[in-house]
């Protein structure tokens, strides 16, 4: 699987992508990921990518022709193959979508800047995607999260298949279980008994139990239950 980011800031992604079993992953070629200048696909001696408003308004919009430009030069001829623009006003990123995108054969991010971009980008994309109700001065963060939750999904990039199917919303919308390791005991809070027992079955139902008691703790709007609106997270 191959994803290709395309931006104005290039060299922001690599860093966070190059460590960790995303860095082996592409290491290994099980996941390729090229990054592209958006700045790259334009005509103008300056390199410029945004222009004013119509209709006027603050700040700057991402014109389209370079980013149109780009989706085709960057996109595979054949295959199976998706171009995402990141945007706050796209639908929500959610595990399901790693999953199905990691079985793609490219997946193409367009980030954003300024105050976004040309509406009519909409005709040349498959979908505008968020990665939450908040806004980021560009979309290279959300692309990242992307990439790294979309890669994770890749077989063979996390070695135990088993730590991914225990992970938060792997095939249910709800939490993975709690997890403890050394020292036994920290502080006066102990692990649980029943984790030094060896009793696999035993350490398997206290988990799935401890998972859902955390779910309806943190995050009851995953198991349709209402939300204490008394409650205060702030
Ligand atoms: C400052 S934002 C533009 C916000 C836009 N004016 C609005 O109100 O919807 C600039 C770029 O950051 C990226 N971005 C910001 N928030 C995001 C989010 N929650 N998810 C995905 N991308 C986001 C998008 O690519 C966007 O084009």
């Amino acid at each position: 699987m191959r994803v290709d980011v395309v931006t104005v800031f290039p060299e922001s992604l690599d860093s966070l992508l190059s460590v960790g079993v995303i860095g082996q992953a592409r290491a290994d070629g099980r996941f390729e990921l090229h990054t592209h200048d958006l700045r790259s696909f334009t005509d103008d001696p300056h390199r410029v990518v945004d222009d004013r408003a119509y209709g006027g308004g603050p700040g700057m919009v991402m014109m389209i022709e370079p980013l149109v430009r780009a989706i085709e030069a960057v996109r595979l001829p054949t295959g199976e193959r998706r171009v995402v623009l990141l945007s706050p006003q796209g639908r929500t990123f959610r595990q399901e979508d790693a999953g199905q995108w990691a079985t793609l054969d490219q997946l193409v991010l367009l980030c954003g800047r300024y105050q976004g971009v040309d509406e009519r980008i909409v005709h040349f994309i498959d979908e505008e995607i968020s990665i939450g109700d908040y806004v980021l001065a560009g979309g290279e963060a959300a692309a990242a999260v992307i990439v790294e939750a979309t890669a994770r999904m890749v077989p063979g990039v996390v070695g135990q298949y088993q730590s991914v199917a225990g992970d938060s919303f792997y095939e249910r919308r709800a939490l993975g279980a709690p997890q403890y390791t050394r020292p036994q005991s920290f502080r006066g809070h102990d692990v649980p008994d029943v984790l030094l027992s060896g009793d696999h079955e035993r350490i398997e139902r206290a988990r799935e139990r401890w998972a859902w008691e955390k779910t309806v703790r943190n995050r009851p709007d995953l198991l349709g239950l209402r939300v204490d609106p008394s409650r205060d997270d702030g």
